[in-house]
């Protein structure tokens, strides 16, 4: 029944679902361990100290079975011919080895928390700071799901590989290297029956990773579908309830939550079989020790208190192993967290702009604007502008008309540098775009689109959100001066009335009308507006227009409108078509001189007026 439908979901989807890399070399590719490598660094001496600590803990911890033994054999035979010596020193020894350890593995875990603590928040502050300098190209490709999943569950593995997994590993290594030596070297033939436990193991193990590495990317791969579809959902949640879409929602997502249980599931399965595998070799070693062990003490071969060492140190044997397996998954889900995060990384901002700019000219940019013999396509092939040169004296207001698909935003966003130019030059008083760095490009362009953004927050704060500094009198002046405040009072606290969620307190028109005001205060040299003024009605259109006048008078401005009563206030017109101008004058000429482009729209637009 919903197969067909479920199949063209999956089909957007696709991109959503990632790669996960089949095998630890996969997982630990180079640039991953560049990363790890790279984050490590700063804490080289923290993280020696807290190997010293941990090594010496289980060294302490190896010797108490060791001590408990000689105690049986030496202490209590002395103590028997009232020798109290031997005794007490290995009581004292053990109390001292039991402090140590105990002592330094407080450093270890206190230690390795802090500074995994560390290393997460400077990652994540990092990978904050790569995604936002990352180019328009990349975000239109890289979807929110996949972004979310970078900040939360990759962070997540992560920290919990520093909380429980590393714990659990260095410990388990230690110990099962520390002990698997002194049982050689306690007695070799006994000590080959324990190691002899490690041949099932060694295949069991084996056949866990494999196993466990198959179900880890089917559950990943179940988990990233779950999250595209509710984040999806929910972020199209007006059209959802449009449409009526709520019950096929629910029906996908409950399909795609039943793939993951299932993943789940599979997992808990393996773990079900690996870890009583572990306990059962454990346990039948321990009683083969047992038995061949009280033979050879019976036989006078070996002293009981070996013995019972050797059924001690079998415990702080096989425990660790299982424990290790146990968190085999949380490696991986780390290693593969790191992976993710380190493809972010290598990404190039695809706009790299310099961390000192070309001086600007005394005085301030003046916003002359050239485009020569431009070319750029959003996909390779596709050329949108080709061959494209453009003038504009600085304080000239231009208006860019044409029809749907001509590339007037695309010239926009050229101008505001969101891409660079595929060939040629965008300059700005005959600097290059990219030749500016981040603040000098913050005092050139400013850009109002259609879809202007309202952050959550106050209005107030959302019309200083291009100029941080702004005093509160210049937030009200740019506010009244295209119209702001003849809304704000109906909020209730004026400027310091809360927006909502993405604005959604404010009404289509009033977003943008706060959005003009964060671009004016901004006070760039060039203005673009790019349908800026589509949600307003008519009356305030008009308001916003007069108030366009006096604020656009000494400042380059590129209006694009396809309203043609906005374009009046410009002092030329251009009308583009297929990414070539095809006309170029005033408005007021274009007119007069009747049939060409521009007259016939402008036609079109009063017709539809009436
Ligand atoms: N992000 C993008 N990725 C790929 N192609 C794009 C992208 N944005 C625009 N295009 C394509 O580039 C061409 C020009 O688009 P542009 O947005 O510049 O048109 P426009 O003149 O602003 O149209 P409108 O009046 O509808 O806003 C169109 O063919 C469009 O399909
Ligand atoms: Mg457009």
């Amino acid at each position: 029944m919903s197969s067909t439908s479920t199949q063209a979901w999956r089909g957007i989807a696709a991109e959503e679902v990632e790669e996960v890399p089949s095998d630890w070399t996969g997982l630990l590719r180079r640039r991953t361990r560049r990363l790890i490598g790279s984050v490590a660094r700063p804490h080289k001496r923290a993280i020696v100290l807290i190997t010293i600590a941990i090594v010496v803990s289980n060294l302490a911890a190896t010797a108490i079975p060791y001590l408990v033994g000689l105690g049986i054999d030496r202490g209590i035979a002395g103590a028997r011919h009232h020798d109290y010596v031997p005794i007490a020193v290995i009581t004292g020894l053990i109390a001292i080895c039991a402090l140590l350890q105990a002592l330094l593995y407080r450093v270890f875990v206190s230690g390795s928390g802090r500074v995994g603590q560390e290393i997460i928040l400077q990652l994540r502050e990092r990978v904050f700071a790569h995604f936002q300098r990352l180019s328009l190209a990349f975000h239109e490709h890289y979807t929110t799901g996949r972004m979310i999943a970078r900040l939360t569950s990759d962070f997540e593995s992560i920290n919990d590989m520093f909380n429980l997994g590393l714990d659990t590993l260095v410990n388990s290594v230690l110990s099962v290297v520390g002990v698997g030596t002194i049982l050689l070297v306690l007695d070799l033939p006994l000590g080959l029956v324990c190691l002899s436990g490690f041949v099932p193991l060694y295949f069991l193990s084996r056949w866990y990773q494999r196993e466990s590495t198959k179900a880890y990317r089917v559950t990943r791969n179940a988990m990233a579908q779950v999250i595209v579809q509710f984040t999806e959902s929910l972020r199209g949640i007006r059209a959802v309830h449009a449409f009526r879409r709520a019950p096929r929602n629910d029906e996908i997502f409950g399909e795609l939550s039943e793939g993951y249980r299932a993943a789940m599931s599979r997992s808990f399965q393996l773990l079900g079989i690996y870890w009583p595998g572990i306990v059962l070799v454990g346990n039948i070693t321990t009683a083969a020790v047992l038995l061949y062990g009280g033979w050879r003490v019976i036989g006078g071969e070996m002293e009981v208190g070996v013995l019972t060492s050797f059924v001690l140190y079998l415990r702080r044997f096989f425990e660790p192993l299982a424990e290790v397996s146990q968190f085999y998954d949380s490696f991986q889900a780390a290693a593969a967290g790191f992976e993710k995060l380190a493809g972010v990384l290598d990404e190039d901002p695809g706009v790299p702009m310099p961390a000192h700019g070309a001086p600007l000219p005394a005085g301030g940019l003046k916003g002359a604007v050239t485009f020569s013999n431009v070319r750029f396509a959003y996909r390779e092939g596709a050329n949108v502008l080709a061959g494209f040169d453009l003038d504009i004296p600085a304080g000239q207001t231009v208006a860019l008309v044409g029809e749907t698909g001509a590339g007037k935003s695309t010239v926009a966003r050229l101008l505001a540098r969101f891409y660079d130019p595929t060939e040629g030059k965008v300059t700005i008083d005959g600097i290059p775009l990219e030749a500016l760095d981040q603040h000098s490009l913050r005092r050139a362009v400013a850009m109002v689109t259609q879809e202007s953004f309202i952050f959550s927050g106050t209005i107030a704060d959302n019309i200083a959100f291009g100029s941080p500094d702004a005093s509160e009198e210049q937030i009200i002046s740019a506010a009244r001066a295209v119209g702001v405040d003849s809304f704000v009072h109906t909020l209730g606290d004026g400027y310091e009335s809360d927006v909502g969620k993405s604005g959604s307190r404010l009404s289509a028109g009033q977003r943008q009308l706060v959005a003009l005001a964060r671009a004016f205060l901004a006070d760039p040299a060039v203005l673009i507006l790019d349908e800026a003024s589509s949600s307003l009605d008519a009356p305030m259109e008009r308001l916003v227009q007069s108030a366009l006048r006096t604020v656009l008078a000494d400042r380059t401005a590129v209006i694009i409108a396809h309203r043609l009563s906005t374009v009046e206030i410009a002092d030329r017109v251009l009308v583009l078509d297929s990414g070539h101008i095809v006309e170029d004058g005033p408005p007021g000429r274009l007119l007069a001189e009747g049939r060409g482009h521009y007259a016939s729209l402008h036609a079109a637009w009063r017709d539809s007026l009436v």
